[in-house]
């Protein structure tokens, strides 16, 4: 198993490119499926959780190849809408695959898409969505085997009890090609939304109001083939903007996504850094000890602070002056790397949802196991800033959502190995 060693106190400085963005790239993989041809996806990030996407995508019968950061999908010859269990449990977000399998072939058997690392990530809201749009749903033990009466789906007026990306993502993709118009109220309005109808418009579909919290669409018979450019990862932004802020430095952030990274940046701004923005550029300048931030930062959907951001200003927060405090509203399970961090040094109190920050001078390096994505990122901040060595274990979590995180921590001047 790989691990990253780190040695931290160094400062960092450079420019960094953003890498295109995950949580855009596996819903619009599996839009592809509704192409009846060929997509090309520009800046689709080499990820373990991309290529967990092209297995599922290949094992019906897509034809999906890389060449540097493009993938190209040809759906045209599916031949299957089975997905098998050990696939779906590869990632979470394989749940997305049921909406659009339901929009290309009218049925599909897909299976819960396993545990978590952030607690409890129930699919009730897809399920009951979907079966609005005339949809039969049976859970068979681990299977579900849906089934759209009259092998289409129907559109209906649908409104989520929460703004859930998940849900809506499923929803849209079900609709594109539903008889009939579908209304989804309560939408999540989360840029990447945005993104996938921006890529389902380039195929045409018809969709509206999508960044509000209806969005409207009239179902196509068919979709076509496209090509489009993936927008930039405004989470992997946030975080490389945490790790040069706490190991101060400079940091030129180019193809960044400037207004969906606001909720994030008027926060980071409060610590006292100094930030910038120019034609899709991000500059920030860390000199001085960071400043607790004032306000208690609460994670909400967007446009509120990003639950996925949470764990990364952690880190950075906790060599700061005062006390932050954090209040995690989207998932249940989302404080674990805070024991990572505690023996790293930090001051962290955990009670329910709230976690109070207080910044001590300097951390030191520890060895320290990464807990889940963001958790493991937040580690790596930590380490980047800390006094001596670090060893992060279990980075197979970090490789789901950042293309090559020590080639760019390493591109900055810090000194971060795969061993
Ligand atoms: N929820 C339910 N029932 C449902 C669906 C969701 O109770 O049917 C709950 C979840 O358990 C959670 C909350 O609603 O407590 C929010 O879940 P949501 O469905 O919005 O999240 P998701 O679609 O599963 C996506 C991202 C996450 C990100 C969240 C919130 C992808 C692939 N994943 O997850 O990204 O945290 O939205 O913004 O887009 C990450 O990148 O590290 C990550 C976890």
């Amino acid at each position: 198993m790989q691990k990253f060693t780190i040695t931290g106190g160094r400062r960092l400085r450079g420019e960094l490119v953003l890498q295109g963005s995950k949580n855009s790239s596996l819903p619009i993989m599996a839009a592809a499926l509704l192409c009846c041809g060929e997509a090309a996806l520009h800046s689709c990030p080499k990820l373990t959780d991309v290529y967990a996407a092209s297995r599922i995508l290949n094992c019906v019968g897509c034809k999906c190849s890389f060449s540097g950061n493009t993938a190209v999908i040809d759906s045209r010859s599916i031949d299957s809408t089975d997905i098998p269990e050990s696939l779906m449990h590869e990632m979470r977000s394989s749940i997305i695959f049921m909406g659009a399998m339901l929009g290309r072939a009218g049925s599909c058997t897909v299976s819960v898409p396993g545990g978590c690392e952030l607690g409890p990530r129930p699919i009730d809201m897809h399920l009951s969505a979907l079966r609005k749009m005339n949809v039969d749903i049976r859970e068979n033990g681990g299977a579900i085997v849906c089934r759209a009466h009259g092998g289409r789906a129907k559109g209906a007026r649908i409104t989520l009890a929460f703004p859930s990306v998940g849900a809506t993502e499923n929803v849209i993709l079900c609709a594109v090609t539903a008889d009939g118009e579908t209304v989804i109220n309560n939408a999540a309005r989360e840029p990447e939304i945005c993104d996938l109808c921006g890529f389902l418009r380039a195929c045409g579909a018809e969709i509206r109001g999508d960044g509000g919290s209806s969005i409207v669409i009239n179902g196509k018979q068919q979709l076509h083939g496209c090509e489009y450019t993936i927008m930039p990862d405004r989470i992997a932004g946030a975080t490389y903007l945490s790790m040069v802020a706490a190991a101060k430095g400079e940091l030129i952030l180019t193809n960044a996504c400037i207004p969906e990274m606001e909720p994030f940046l008027s926060v980071l701004e409060q610590t006292g850094c100094s930030i910038s923005t120019f034609s899709g550029k991000i500059y920030l300048r860390s000199g001085t000890r960071l400043k607790a931030v004032k306000d208690r930062i609460r994670t909400m959907p967007h446009p509120g602070f990003p639950t996925d951001a949470q764990a990364v200003l952690m880190a950075a927060l906790a060599t700061a002056e005062g006390t932050s405090l954090f209040e995690e509203n989207i998932f249940d399970c989302r404080y674990r790397h805070t024991d990572a961090l505690v023996k790293m040094g930090a001051d962290i109190q955990v009670m329910g949802k709230i976690a109070a920050v207080t910044g001590r001078e300097r951390l030191h390096g520890a060895n320290v196991e990464a807990t889940d994505l963001r958790g493991g990122a937040a580690m790596v901040t930590a380490a980047l800033c800390a006094e001596g060595r670090s060893e992060i274990s279990r980075i197979c979590h970090i490789d789901r959502g950042y293309e090559k995180m020590e080639e760019a921590v390493r591109l900055l001047g810090g000194d971060m190995r795969r061993v």
